[in-house]
């Protein structure tokens, strides 16, 4: 079997970190139970494309217990955690993934995951699939998935362009996803990253968050929680007002960029922070991004307007600038949840990869069904994941009475 890891003798590290996340995630237990009996994936191959986690180790043993085939590569160059790469292989998953690797590789890996021949293709992010659409590949895929936001921009762009050359569903959109991990889940696994990378005190400190999204959203919230004083900038009037009505300061990045003494991107927008707004930051400014992308710090411009750079800690760079300022870097400017921290926690990552595994055998049981076209996850299937974990953390919910079902939908009682 052909792979690329770091080390197979890592593998019993990464069982026991499989051993935790499985504690962890009861829901996706129930789908993989239900898949065990019904095989909906045999003779069928899974390209992969996720950061190499032990919730997405989870994700693997679920879509193998379907009875899949499975060639898996990382989703950065950065987030991999190789005892779980080395875990998986020994199960039989071919493993294309090495933390550190360089963007060369890491695109190399990309490939060979896709040479892999599959039928769906599970991304995250979108490379795998603009990798399957790039010229001259031949792919003859039955359907993908895609889980992240920064993907769905390029899927949807593909579909715009009339190009997309099969169904994807848009595993981002479900309420199950974004509504948790998006806002939940990159909310504390930024704060851990922040922390774990340069071990800062956050309460009293000037925090500043770019985008107001679903994952804006949860950071500002998280170290508003840790005691910080947090401004946000947008370019979207209604966040703008949102984030200003839920208590934060709001403005423009020139004039945050002069204020702030943690800055942490996650707008899945390139330039937010650019060469000028590092030239008026504080002495001592961090800077972090949260987006899929390493485009909302501007790298290259810190990098050329730097007189002098030291690594000083696992993740985290000096960059003293002309003016004698110092800027550190976290994570090179990639997610610093996976860079500098693990990712998400397992129970939010149980709503999502049931969703990633529910999304994949709707492709293949809709096969020849849907057109090539961006779907979002049916709403039946997404309430179903809502219902199973609310069970598994046993929480009841009341249910509508037909009474009250009657008098939602007529009009002539007020
Ligand atoms: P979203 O679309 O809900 O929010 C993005 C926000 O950024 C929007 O409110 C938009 O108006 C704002 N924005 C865009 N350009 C801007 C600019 N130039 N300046 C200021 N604000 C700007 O997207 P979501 O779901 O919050 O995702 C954001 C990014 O985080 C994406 O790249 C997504 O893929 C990524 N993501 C990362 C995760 C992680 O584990 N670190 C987890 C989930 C998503």
């Amino acid at each position: 079997m052909d792979y690329k890891i770091k080390d197979i003798k890592l593998a019993d590290e990464g069982n026991l970190q499989l051993e935790w996340a499985a504690m962890h995630m009861p829901a996706l237990a129930q789908v993989r139970e239900s898949f065990a009996k019904t095989k909906p994936f045999k003779g069928h191959k899974i390209s992969v494309l996720l950061h190499v986690t032990k919730e997405t180790g989870m994700l693997m043993r679920c879509l193998k217990a379907g009875g899949a085939e499975i060639a898996l590569g990382a989703g950065n160059p950065l987030s991999t955690q190789d005892g779980i790469a080395a875990a998986l292989v020994k199960e039989g998953i071919r493993v294309f993934a090495v933390n550190g690797e360089s963007v060369k590789e890491y695109s190399e890996n990309v490939h060979k995951v896709l040479d892999f021949d599959p039928d769906i293709i599970i991304d995250d992010g979108a490379d795998l699939h603009a990798a399957a659409h790039a010229k001259g590949v031949k792919v003859d895929v039955i359907g993908g998935t895609e889980e992240t936001t920064s993907g769905i921009h390029r899927i949807k762009a593909m579909e715009k362009e009339g190009v997309l050359k099969y169904p994807i569903i848009a595993v981002n959109n479900a309420n199950t996803k974004f509504l948790f991990d998006n806002r939940y889940g990159t909310g504390q696994s930024t704060l851990d990253g922040v922390i774990r990378g340069t071990n800062i005190f956050i309460p009293g400190k000037q925090v500043v968050v770019g985008g107001y999204g679903w994952v804006g959203r949860g950071v500002a919230m998280r170290f508003k929680g840790m005691g910080a004083r947090v401004i946000v900038t947008e370019v979207d009037p209604f966040k703008a007002l949102e984030a200003s009505m839920d208590g934060f300061d709001v403005m423009k990045m020139d004039d945050a960029a002069k204020l702030g003494e943690i800055f942490i991107t996650a707008t899945g927008d390139l330039d937010i922070v650019i060469q000028r707004h590092m030239e008026n930051m504080r002495d001592g400014a961090i800077l972090a991004n949260t987006g899929h992308f390493d485009v909302e710090v501007d790298v290259k411009a810190l990098r050329a307007i730097a007189v002098k750079h030291r690594k000083l800690r696992e993740n985290l760079e000096e960059y003293t600038l002309k003016n004698g300022k110092r800027l550190y870097l976290l994570a090179e400017g990639r997610l610093v949840n996976l860079g500098a921290a693990e990712g998400h926690p397992s129970e939010v990552m149980d709503l999502s990869f049931c969703n990633q595994a529910l999304s994949a055998q709707y492709v293949l049981d809709m096969h020849g069904k849907l057109k090539k076209e961006v779907y979002k996850i049916p709403e039946e299937i997404d309430r179903m994941i809502a219902t199973i974990k609310l069970k598994s953390m046993g929480i009841e919910i009341d249910t509508l009475t037909e009474k009250q079902k009657k008098y939602l939908s007529a009009w002539e009682i007020g």
